[in-house]
């Protein structure tokens, strides 16, 4: 059966593969509740002492420090997994490699684009940005950032060879996709609201 053949390659008695399912889906589920409690209640804000942009430069430093221990977390797993043989070639490394490298390049310009407060929710603390970024890299993808942190995913899950890392990208994919069906509503409603207040100005 092909599930089962497939199976042979994740090593489900490896402890660091359920760490990595949970805290791939715990970051954005920790970001979404959060920005939605600031927006709701101004709840990192009154935790920064009242000042909005400390408060979202705390979050910033949260999200941050999460995104490292998952990915760390990730790493781990994949060293304990099984190399799977069709991904045992060099080119699958070198694929891999490019991968990273492209996933990188776009989270990080979206990121240097964006600015701190741009990248890390502003939005919900109430500082938005003047207009929509349109420049490189938000003309190649509308969420250059989430595509860009798959590729990185899959990328790391080819250079180690490992069925379960592109298993565990393909749960990455499923979290972003759930967590931007939450966010691009949220985020064209709070700028849909201060074009009102502008035009009642
Ligand atoms: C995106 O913008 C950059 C410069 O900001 C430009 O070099 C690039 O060709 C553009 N890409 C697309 C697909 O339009
Ligand atoms: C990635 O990019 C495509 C095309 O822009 C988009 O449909 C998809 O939802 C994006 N999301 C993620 C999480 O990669």
């Amino acid at each position: 059966m092909l599930s089962e053949s497939l199976l042979q390659w994740v090593d489900l008695n490896q402890p660091s593969l359920y760490w990595a399912v949970a805290s791939i889906a715990f970051n954005p589920i920790f970001w979404t509740i959060a920005a939605r409690s600031e927006y709701n209640h101004k709840a990192i804000t009154k935790l920064a002492g009242g000042n909005r942009l400390y408060g979202c430069y705390l979050l910033a430093i949260s999200i941050f420090s999460l995104g490292i221990v998952r990915d760390f977390i990730y790493k781990t797993a994949l060293e304990h997994q099984p190399v799977h043989p069709l991904l045992a070639y060099g080119e699958v490394k070198l694929l891999g490699a490019l991968l990273v490298l492209v996933g990188n390049v776009l989270v990080l310009s979206s990121m240097y684009a964006l600015g701190v407060t741009g990248t890390y929710l502003g939005d919900y603390f109430g500082i938005l940005m003047d207009e929509r970024v349109t420049g490189f890299p938000f003309n190649v993808t509308d969420n250059p950032m989430y595509n860009g942190s798959t590729m990185v995913f899959l990328g790391t899950a080819l250079w180690y060879g490992s069925l379960t890392g592109v298993l565990l990208t393909i749960h990455v994919l499923i979290a972003y996709t759930l967590v931007l069906k939450f966010e691009e509503p949220f985020t064209a409603k709070i700028y849909a609201e201060r074009e009102e207040s502008s035009k009642t100005k």
